[in-house]
This record gives structure tokens, sequence and C-alpha cells, in this order.
């Protein structure tokens, strides 16, 4: 069956995590491709400013919803399909990076983890799902990250909902495809955060978030399950994802030996400095 690909003329485009980082950006760049783009999360200043930054070039549709909460997105699906359009393309990003190590243990870093990035992505999916699957077509993405690869020093939490969401997605792909919805993963590598700083290895240089949001759109136009990005440092560690568990666990040891591993990276732009590292 070929499968629905991103294009502007089938209607509605929806992100999630649209207040900053490469969310606000992918918004912009699909707002450009010209799509009317639903922008999601819970700031609504934000995503009014971002609303008037693209106002001149396209519409975009501010509906504050926090994805934790299945109502609120069952709510924002239906003000989509009923106020303003058929949902053509959604895009997942929403999430929380909380540090966390084996000496520092809380149930909450876990528990919001998971709450944002895992079921906040299956509350989004279920009803985006129900009404493409009653058009019989439609074009999903869900954000997950290098992190989801392998296990790293720090990322216990994050690093295990992104590869939920990956093992998630490989799991639905084929199940999707045969009701005509396409499903695809987004693996950024380091990307300059402007939300909650990012956890990762010191020294590895970030893209920007809108350099990111072009290389996610001409990912969405591909014929690939996976978008990685940005190449250099995703096929590192793609290489790692290989390794037998004995060379890796030496290499994670070297390098942290080595370099140092801070419990959050400096992958941080200078607006990054007016929210903190989300600690719990
Ligand atoms: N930046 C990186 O280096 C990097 C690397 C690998 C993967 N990624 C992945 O790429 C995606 C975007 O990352 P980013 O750094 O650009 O993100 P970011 O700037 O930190 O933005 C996160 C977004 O998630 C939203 N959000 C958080 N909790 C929410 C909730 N409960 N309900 C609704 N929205 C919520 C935030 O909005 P509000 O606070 O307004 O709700 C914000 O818009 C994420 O999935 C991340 O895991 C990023």
């Amino acid at each position: 069956m070929s499968m629905h690909r991103v294009n502007s003329e089938h209607g509605l485009a929806w992100v999630t995590g649209a207040s900053s980082g490469m969310g606000r950006a992918l918004a912009l760049r699909l707002v450009r491709d010209g799509y009317s783009v639903v922008v999601t999360s819970r700031n609504h200043d934000r995503l009014v400013a971002l609303q008037q930054e693209a106002a001149a070039e396209g519409r975009i549709i501010v509906l504050d919803g926090d994805v934790t909460d299945p109502q609120d997105m069952e709510r924002v699906l239906a003000s989509i399909e009923y106020d303003h359009g058929d949902l053509s393309l959604a895009v997942f990003t929403a999430d929380v990076a909380i540090p966390v190590r084996g000496d520092d243990l809380h149930r909450e870093a876990f528990e919001q983890s998971f709450a944002v990035n895992v079921n906040g992505v299956v509350n989004c999916l279920l009803p985006a799902v129900a009404h493409m699957k009653a058009r019989g077509q439609g074009h999903i993405a869900i954000v997950s990250g290098v992190a989801g690869y392998r296990g790293l020093p720090g990322n216990a939490a994050y690093g295990a909902t992104k590869a939920a969401l990956i093992n998630m997605a490989e799991s639905l792909k084929p199940d999707l495809e045969r009701i005509g919805i396409r499903l695809q993963v987004i693996i950024p590598g380091p990307v300059e955060a402007t939300g909650s700083a990012r956890l990762g290895f010191p020294g590895v240089a970030a893209i920007s978030a809108d350099a990111a949001a072009g290389q996610i759109v001409a990912g969405l136009r591909s014929k690939h399950f996976e978008i990685s990005l940005p190449n250099a440092t995703t096929a590192m560690t793609r290489l790692a994802r290989w390794l037998p568990y004995g060379a890796y666990c030496s290499l994670i040891e070297r390098v942290t030996r080595k370099k140092g591993m801070p419990p959050v990276s400096t992958v941080k732009s200078a607006k990054s400095a007016e929210r903190p590292p989300q600690a719990v």
C-alpha cells in the first residue's frame, strides 16, 4: 500500500510541545510549507507569541492542553476535527528531561517522565488514530531521542521513556499502515534546547532547533521509518547500539571517567536560562 506522505493540501498539522525548542521551530516550518498548524502545550502565552510571529506567513491555531490529561487531549482532537478541519499530520514532541542518578533515586522523576513522555504520547495517539482511521489516512511522527538507543548515566528515566517510544512505534507501524496511517519515529541527537535542559555527553555539538526542524520536515517527506538527526552524532550512537555489553559498558566507563558526566548537559542556548534545569 502506498503510504500517506506529508502534504499541506491534505489538512491540518498538530504539533505538541510547540511552546519551545524543536516543536516551536517545526510549527513555524510547517506554516511556511502551507499547513494550518494546531499548537499545543500548557503555556498559553508562549503559544500566542508563536501565533503572532507566524501571522504574516500563515495560520497557527492555539489549543492549550496538558498531554498527561487524556480528556484534555480528546478535547483538543475534537476541537481540531469539528472546529478547524481534518487532522492530516501529528507530531508529538512534548517531553520532560529529568536527570536521574543511581545514587540519588527519586520515584517522582520516573513517574513524571513516564507520565509526559510515554503516557502523554499515548493520550495524543489514541484520539489521533481514531479520527485518521475513520478516514483511512493520516501521518503521525513520534519524537524519541538517541538516549533511547542505549542506557546512559543520568538518563535512567528519560532514556527509558525514549526507548519505550522507539519500541512502541516499531510495534504499531505495521498495524497502523494496514489502516492507512503512516507512522515514523524521530531520533534527534543534541539540539539546542530552549525549554528543559538536556542530558547528554559533554562536548557533543548541538544543532539549532530550526536546523533540526528543517531535517524533520525533510524526513517527514522521505520514505524512511526513522528520521535521525543530526546525522554525525546519531550515526555514532547508532553504532554503539550494536556493541556487545562488555564493549559498551567499558566504552561508557571510559568516557565518563575521562570527561565526567554532568547530570545535565551544556546543550542549552541562552534562552534556556529562562527556565532552570528540571530537578525533582
Ligand atoms: N533538545 C535535545 O537535545 C533533544 C535530544 C534528543 C531528543 N529530543 C526530543 O525532542 C523533543 C523536543 O525537545 P526540545 O529540547 O526542543 O524540547 P523543549 O524545548 O524542552 O520543549 C518541551 C515542550 O514540551 C512541552 N511540555 C512539557 N510537558 C508538557 C505537558 N505535560 N503537556 C503539554 N506539553 C508539555 C513544553 O511546553 P509547556 O511547558 O508550555 O507545557 C515544551 O513546549 C522532545 O521530545 C525531546 O525529548 C531533544
